[in-house]
């Protein structure tokens, strides 16, 4: 028998080195130590020997039985510390794929074609004085036109901003004459929210100054955005539209992209979409700004960002893209 538990010894050692995963190990414990193993044979033979044999035998197999769960005890020590090191901590934790929002992708596309049309692209701050936003843009206290333009304002005095136009003063004043600026931005106004209307909503103003500037150059390179914007040729017509730093001012209207023109609910049946408002600078704002209007003139623009990420994407309620609803969101994961 002494023979036999050493063999034993020998082998358990063997088939416990060579695991390498724990729900194999658990079944080796059993077929090692459990009621069907070779042991608890052994074991049940003790009972047919001598009283003197049975205390050196049974020494033997309880040592052994000891021996064989020392090891099956160390090997599970050591897989779990194999798994612990074999766990990567700096390997990406899988979120999903995020992917730029649609106002940062109408924006990357409006700025890139006025890039390559010889625009600097300027940031400004969301918190203004009220002469940056209000009268250095022609706009003085008590205009009615400050009544659809309402917005917050702060205690320290400040505002924020309800339109991207601040950017053209800025630029003025930092550059002079002649230049080509684009200013992309969040704004704010007081609005009764709904599918259409936020509180908070994104701009890009564009502005050019130069000398001899015509309607035909607002014209032409309105048209030229749309075109690269929407991948297609699209139609523009104006008409007159008010704004007290533009003179004259318009609404720059495209042909309607769903319909091609023909009519729908999309364009209320006119064939229409209002895209843009614009227009040739007031000499009052370049001269506010130190810039002679009898030297250089220019043109404005200031188009909805949020209402062609709207458009482009076919989105039918404002309030999505400010939610932060990621689930929502995702739908327009556009790389
Ligand atoms: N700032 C105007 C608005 O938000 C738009 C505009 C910009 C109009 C430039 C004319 C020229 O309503």
């Amino acid at each position: 028998m002494k023979e036999e538990l050493l063999e034993l010894l020998k082998s358990a050692r063997i088939e416990i080195e060579g695991v390498i995963k724990e729900a194999d190990l658990l079944n080796l414990k059993s077929k090692l130590l459990g009621k069907n193993s070779k042991l608890s044979e052994l074991m049940t033979e003790l009972k047919n020997m001598s009283l003197e044999d049975k205390r050196a035998f049974g020494k033997m197999i309880n040592d052994l039985k000891y021996d064989i769960e020392q090891m099956i005890q160390a090997k599970f020590n050591k897989l779990n510390a194999k798994d612990f090191l074999e766990f990567d901590n700096t390997l990406p934790v899988e979120l999903g794929n995020g992917s730029l929002h649609p106002v940062t992708i109408a924006s990357k596309e409006v700025t890139d074609i006025l890039k390559q049309m010889g625009f600097i692209i300027l940031d400004g701050p969301e918190m203004e004085s009220e002469y940056y936003n209000f009268e250095a843009l022609n706009i003085p206290k008590n205009h009615p036109a400050r009544d659809m333009q309402d917005t917050f304002y702060l205690d320290n005095g400040l505002i924020l901003r309800t339109h991207t136009s601040t950017n053209q003063v800025h630029g003025m004043e930092k550059y002079g004459a002649p230049i080509r600026l684009c200013a992309p931005g969040r704004c704010f106004r007081n609005e009764n929210i709904d599918h259409s209307h936020d509180n908070t909503f994104f701009q890009i103003e564009g502005m050019v100054i130069d000398k001899d500037v015509s309607i035909g150059n607002l014209i032409y390179v309105m048209k030229e955005l749309l075109n690269h914007v929407f991948k297609k040729e699209v139609d523009v017509r104006l008409r007159p539209g008010f704004f007290p730093f533009v003179e004259p001012g318009f609404e720059l209207d495209c042909s309607c992209l769903i319909c091609n023109g023909k009519g729908c609910p999309t364009c209320k049946n006119t064939g229409w979409i209002e895209l843009c408002p614009c227009g040739m600078i007031h000499p009052n704002v370049l001269k506010m700004s130190g810039i002679n209007p009898d030297e250089y003139n220019g043109f404005a623009f200031g188009m909805g960002l949020t209402r062609l990420a709207m458009m482009k994407n076919k989105i039918n309620d404002i309030r999505v893209l400010n939610s932060g609803d990621l689930r929502k969101l995702e739908r327009f994961n556009i790389k």
